[in-house]
């Protein structure tokens, strides 16, 4: 398996080592670790110099995008020659936590689809509370740039519109919760071949560790569940995702 999107860098209980043997000894063969902050571009690029298996992605969240600066443009494009660099995120709109600079976020993701159009790199979105204005904004500025949906929360409506864009949803921890009806409903109503795993470690974290900090070895509960809820097996639910992440993002 992959896990899509996982930031191991902020994983605080145990080591990178460990957290990596624990993740090949569960089937993880690869992670991509997104930045959320310009201060993390410096231990992404440190992690993938130094793990084979690990991969990364550049850009700004949401939440922080007053930290954002035009010059990290050059930054990320120069970073971005690391071919271990896969992708733009996660970048995107979070109307949850702050909604007094909305409109800051609407530029700062404006700008690096853009970025990401140019790198000719996947676009991974963080969409909180966002929906519709995050469909918009991609509907109008992407020129072609794969998209994920990472840690997918609409409804099956949007689901479905998303992939009718030619998207992906990443899944995660949140389809093992008993609660989560409606990501239920999404992980059942969507061809497979639109799903890649993630973590988004250490957030997340699905039953049965629920409480804990998440991992990356954890993506095999997310895979079992949509497995369980799709009628198919695991070992089809790991295969199909794997393809999927293998056709987004060059590995
Ligand atoms: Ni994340």
């Amino acid at each position: 398996m992959i896990d899509t999107h996982t930031h191991i860098n902020m994983i605080e209980g145990i080591t990178i080592d460990e957290i990596l043997k624990i993740a090949k000894e569960n089937y993880v063969d690869k992670l991509i670790v997104p930045a959320a902050n310009p201060k993390d571009f410096k231990d992404i690029v440190e992690l993938i110099n130094k793990y084979d298996n690990v991969y990364g992605m550049l850009g700004v969240h949401p939440s922080d995008a007053k930290d954002w600066n035009d010059n990290l443009i050059d930054e990320i494009k120069t970073l971005a020659e690391n071919k271990k660099i896969v992708a733009i995120g996660e970048i995107g709109l979070d109307y949850y936590w702050d909604k007094s600079f909305n409109e800051l976020q609407k530029e700062i993701f404006i700008k690096q689809i853009k970025l990401a159009n140019e790198l000719n790199l996947p676009i991974d979105v963080h969409d909180r509370e966002a929906h519709k204005d995050t469909f918009d904004i991609l509907k109008e500025y992407n020129t072609g740039s794969k998209v994920i949906m990472h840690c997918f929360s609409g409804s099956v409506e949007f689901a479905k519109e998303c992939i009718k864009e030619g998207w992906y949803l990443g899944i995660g921890g949140v389809v093992t919760f008993k609660n989560a009806i409606k990501m239920k409903e999404v992980v059942q109503s969507v061809p497979l071949e639109h799903i890649l795993l993630e973590t988004d470690a250490p957030y997340l974290t699905p039953v049965p560790f629920r409480g804990t900090e998440n991992q990356p070895a954890y993506v095999k509960f997310a895979a079992e569940e949509i497995a369980k809820l799709r009628g198919t097996t695991f070992e089809e639910v790991n295969n199909i995702t794997t393809t999927n992440a293998e056709r987004v993002f060059v590995l």
